[in-house]
């Protein structure tokens, strides 16, 4: 069997989502060997130390993922986004407004930031968007709306669920870069997210980056179920791989 040319272990973020700076740093140590892609977001934003955690990540050769979902004028987002590049984190997710994303655009400058658009969060169905205004749309036609809107306006990529990214890879011509939360492995227990997958389905439909959470850090042993999960995702990367060389 022809191996995949990607690297399962370089595709996996783990989402951050601790009390305070001291456990996210020991999930990190735990976690060591295995991860090397973190998500820091809205619940360590303000956690005093954040920045220079950011810092050290970064500094011990680990991607960072910043999920802050920046929403504002085009002028201030520039000068936001900037900051970010700076700080050299290697992921940002921004609203998705064409003013919005071009703002990001030129506060990334010459850097390697990759600008990512929310499209519709993971943790809602028909009922939430419809209570939000979007009565006329299913909720993979409002993704997709947004993506494309993303593509045109100079995104690098988007944040969906493993159940529109193969639509979203489609019509983009596999030009935006697909970044799926929402990852749940068979037989974990309901929570709040809705529109769940596992990291081989949402491998096999197009995504090209997970972000697990709870189902690694709350997990009796987060070292095991990382490497479960980069084993069933270097599995469906190879099988997209030779699918799409025939
Ligand atoms: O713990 P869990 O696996 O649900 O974590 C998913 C992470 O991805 C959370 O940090 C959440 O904020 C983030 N996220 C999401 N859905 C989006 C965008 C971000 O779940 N559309």
């Amino acid at each position: 069997m022809e191996a995949s040319a990607v690297s399962a272990k370089e595709r996996l973020i783990v989402a951050l989502d601790s009390k305070d700076i001291p456990a996210a740093r020991d999930t990190v140590e735990r976690l060591d060997g295995v991860v090397q892609f973190f998500k820091i977001g809205l619940v360590l934003q303000l956690a005093p130390g954040a920045e220079e955690f950011i810092r050290e990540l970064i500094g011990r050769g680990n991607r960072v993922f910043l999920d802050y979902k920046y929403y504002d004028i085009a002028e201030t987002i520039k000068k936001a986004v900037a900051r970010a590049a700076g700080l050299g984190v290697s992921f940002l997710t921004i609203h998705g407004s064409s003013n919005v994303i071009r703002g990001a655009v030129a506060g990334r400058g010459e850097s390697n930031l990759k600008l990512l658009t929310v499209t519709v969060l993971t943790n809602m169905d028909q009922a939430d968007i419809a209570e939000m205004g979007y009565t006329q749309h299913s909720v993979e036609q409002l993704v997709v709306f947004r993506a494309a809107k993303a593509l045109e306006a100079g995104c690098d990529g988007v944040i969906a669920s493993g159940l529109e990214a193969e639509k979203i890879k489609r019509i983009s011509g596999n030009r935006l870069l697909v970044v799926t939360p929402g990852i749940r492995p068979d037989g974990y227990p309901e929570d709040d997210q809705k529109r769940t997958v596992t990291a081989r389905r949402a491998i096999e439909a197009g995504a090209d980056y997970l972000v697990v959470g709870r189902p690694i850090t709350s997990h009796a042993n987060p070292p095991n179920i990382a490497e479960q999960m980069i084993a069933e995702m270097q599995e469906a990367f190879a099988a997209r791989h030779q699918t799409a060389a025939i």
